[in-house]
């Protein structure tokens, strides 16, 4: 499987649910590849320390002599390699501005590692260009994380259009796995409105799992650290590994 996980608002919880997915196939011993496709390198960091970043994911869909293999890094975790990100992957789109290929690049270079992971997840930014194009043309899957808040579904329409154009061409096989609701606050009454609005919106889509709004997944990136080690009993640690067996079940 190849999941993008995807959604143009920003601060959604995109790259707390790549890292803590990641970290939970993992640790259940599946081999598996965190690509961090967002210019603020936020995944990246919360496994690799910057200055061992030597070649990052651009290099690797620029240079036709660069593949990703060169740029993989192993983490502290076994099991986890990390294909990083830097603020370099910002200049992706002005550099592939007309090349014929430009949505497939991410794709093509996949095609020599693929068979290397049982999973590989890819981290993406909060827009809707040329860097997402590529995740969405290259996974098999998607998983949208909606965060509960007033806003929750604004932009949600054009994520789904884009999603409908790319199965429409370059990916047919293209499958929207699941909405995972966010920052989810138990003890509003606005929460419960809106988790009532999504699952509206997007019925069974909607993973059992919800991610309550959990100060340690904030705190572990900073020590390196996905929930699983940093706080194994908090209600995040809890919530990603429940949500691992849900997004396996689902495949
Ligand atoms: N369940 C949660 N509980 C508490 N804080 C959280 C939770 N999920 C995410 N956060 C925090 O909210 C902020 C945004 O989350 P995150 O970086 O995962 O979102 P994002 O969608 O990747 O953002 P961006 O669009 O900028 O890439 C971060 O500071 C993160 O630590
Ligand atoms: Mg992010």
């Amino acid at each position: 499987m190849i999941l993008a996980i995807a959604n143009q608002k920003g601060g959604v919880g995109k790259t707390t649910t790549s890292i803590n997915l990641a970290a939970a196939f993992a640790h259940q011993g599946k081999k598996t590849l965190l690509l961090d496709l967002d210019p603020q390198a936020n995944s990246s960091i919360s496994f690799l320390d910057v200055s061992s970043i030597q070649r990052n994911v651009y290099d690797a869909l620029i240079e036709g002599g660069c593949e990703l293999r060169d740029v993989i890094c192993h983490s502290s975790i076994i099991h986890l390699d990390v294909a990083p990100a830097q603020i370099s992957l910002a200049k992706l789109e002005s550099n592939l501005i007309g090349q014929f290929d430009a949505p497939f690049r991410l794709k093509d270079k996949l095609t020599s590692i693929r068979d290397d992971y049982e999973l590989i997840i890819i981290d993406t930014p909060p827009t809707l260009g040329l860097i997402t194009v590529n995740a969405l043309v290259a996974c098999s899957h998607l998983l949208i994380p909606i965060q509960s808040s007033y806003f929750a579904l604004e932009g949600t329409d054009d994520l789904l259009e884009t999603v409908e154009r790319i199965k429409a061409r370059p990916n047919p096989d293209l499958e929207v796995l699941g909405v995972l609701i966010t920052l989810y606050d138990k003890r509003t009454i606005l929460a419960k409105d809106i988790y009532t609005q999504i699952t509206a919106v997007f019925g069974a889509k909607v993973f059992k799992t919800v991610i309550t709004k959990n100060v340690r997944l904030e705190e572990s990136p900073a020590h390196k650290e996905s929930i699983f080690t940093f706080a194994p009993r908090s209600s995040g640690a809890t919530e990603y590994a429940q949500l691992s067996k849900e997004v396996l079940a689902r495949v």
